[in-house]
């Protein structure tokens, strides 16, 4: 079958590799009819999340429809529509039974390894991933959501990972009616996280970024937008709150920030040292190719905005991923003006079936938030688009057999 595999920093390819087949009781085999690339996948090619096994499938959103399931699956049939949870969850330990399954037990590596999920580095399974034709979903009674016919797959893909997350990074936030709410990272998961806090009752949300096409759609969803490489985002937001802050803020950049290169809040000689250190510590190996693969240029860019943006007793964040070597937070400035600091990687499997809920009877449309679309592409092409932060959202194709995998954003 063909599927894209990880062979090296700033080295994917798409391959013809073994279906995978039935290992455990537990497990399924799903035919994928839609996949996408997440802004997680691309830390890995870009080198800021290490860890990566070679011959990793990656991938972690998926819908598609159930080939066979093993003997202790009793909740599926084969031909079962499906959405998969990015995160890999027992749903029998103390953790998945409290909604935490982003921090499951079985992790492979142990109990200390923290989150299992799909084509991730060694320390989250490894697993083989979702963007192949064929994958094996292990505790899938727990893993695999089962979807009406009235939702379709380009709906359904963005409940895999990106809604959920959105969603979950609202909830840290501690969003509660008439708060202000200010959103770093317009990407996919950014959007949806503007909605995610209007459905919480925010009553102003800033969303931050510095692709004119991302800030149009948060705008088109009622956010008030700010170009960072045309305003101080700090100088924006307290102006626009009277000096205040704002209640909550979000971090859906992660690792790969980057810098204002223009505009007031252009960085000093001293940030940008800064910033070239920390950079090297969070990507010791990176393999730039033209265009490509480049890293970010401020890894603490966003949550340093981020802990400024806040009002005193603030609520911050953070869903944006950050590598285990990634030391840099300012704490001082947190602790100073009595800042809570939520984070951590999204519990999928607790958000599905209420989100799907709200999906499938039309109160939100994923679709629709994600608007801009651009025409077919090959699944290597894609990867390289969405990493040059082209604008669009750009269905990309497996093989021409396969079904069709999909880049949001
Ligand atoms: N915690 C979880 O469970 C979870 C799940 C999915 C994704 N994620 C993470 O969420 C983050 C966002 O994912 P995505 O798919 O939307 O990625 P993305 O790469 O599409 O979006 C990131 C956006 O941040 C913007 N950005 C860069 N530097 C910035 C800065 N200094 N200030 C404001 N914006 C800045 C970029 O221009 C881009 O639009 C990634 O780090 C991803 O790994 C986490
Ligand atoms: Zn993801
Ligand atoms: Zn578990």
């Amino acid at each position: 079958m063909k599927a894209v595999v990880f062979h090296g920093v700033g080295d994917i390819r798409l391959d013809d590799v073994r279906e995978p087949k039935i290992e455990e009781a537990t497990d399924a085999i799903v035919r994928l009819t839609a996949s996408a690339i997440c802004g997680t996948d691309l830390h890995f090619v870009r080198g800021t999340m290490t860890g990566m096994k070679p011959g990793t499938i990656l991938g972690h959103e998926g819908v598609g429809i159930v080939e066979e399931i093993g003997k202790d699956v009793r909740n599926l049939r084969k031909g079962d529509r499906v959405v998969i949870a990015s995160t890999i969850a027992c749903g029998t330990c103390s953790y998945c039974r409290a909604g935490y399954q982003s921090q499951c037990d079985k992790n492979p590596n142990g109990k200390q390894a923290g989150t299992a999920f799909f084509g991730g580095p060694v320390q989250s399974g490894p697993f083989d991933g979702l963007q192949a034709e064929f994958a094996r979903v292990p505790y899938a009674n727990v893993g695999l959501v089962k979807l009406p016919d009235g939702v379709n797959d380009d709906q359904a893909i963005l409940l895999s990972d990106i809604f959920p997350t959105a969603y979950f990074g609202a909830e840290l936030a501690e969003i509660t009616p008439g708060d202000t709410v200010a959103i770093f990272g317009c990407g996919a998961v950014g959007l949806f996280a503007i909605v995610s806090a209007q459905m919480m009752g925010a009553d102003r949300v800033f969303a931050v970024d510095t692709i004119p096409s991302r800030l149009e759609m948060a705008r088109a969803q009622g956010a008030e937008v700010i170009h960072f490489d045309e305003e101080d985002p700090i100088e924006t937001i307290l102006r626009l709150t009277d000096g205040i802050g704002v209640d909550r803020a979000i971090d859906a950049v992660g690792v790969d920030a980057v810098r204002p290169h223009a505009g007031p809040a252009k960085v000093t000689r001293e940030d940008k040292k800064e910033a070239e250190k920390q950079l090297e510590a969070v990507a010791p190996k990176t393999n730039e190719d033209g265009d490509n693969w480049h890293p970010g240029d401020a890894p603490s860019q966003a949550l340093t905005w981020a802990v400024q943006a806040l009002a005193k007793a603030g609520t911050l964040s953070i869903v944006g991923v950050y590598p285990p070597q990634m030391k840099w937070f300012p704490i001082g400035m947190a602790m100073m003006r009595n800042l809570t600091v939520n984070m951590g990687n999204c519990p999928h499997r607790r958000y599905m079936p209420k989100l799907l809920d709200l999906v499938a009877s039309g109160v939100v449309d994923p679709t629709k938030i994600l608007t801009n679309r651009e025409p077919l592409v090959s699944v290597i092409d894609a990867y390289k688009a969405f990493d040059r932060r082209l604008p669009g959202w750009v269905k990309v194709e497996l093989a021409p057999a396969a079904g069709a995998a999909k880049k949001a954003a």
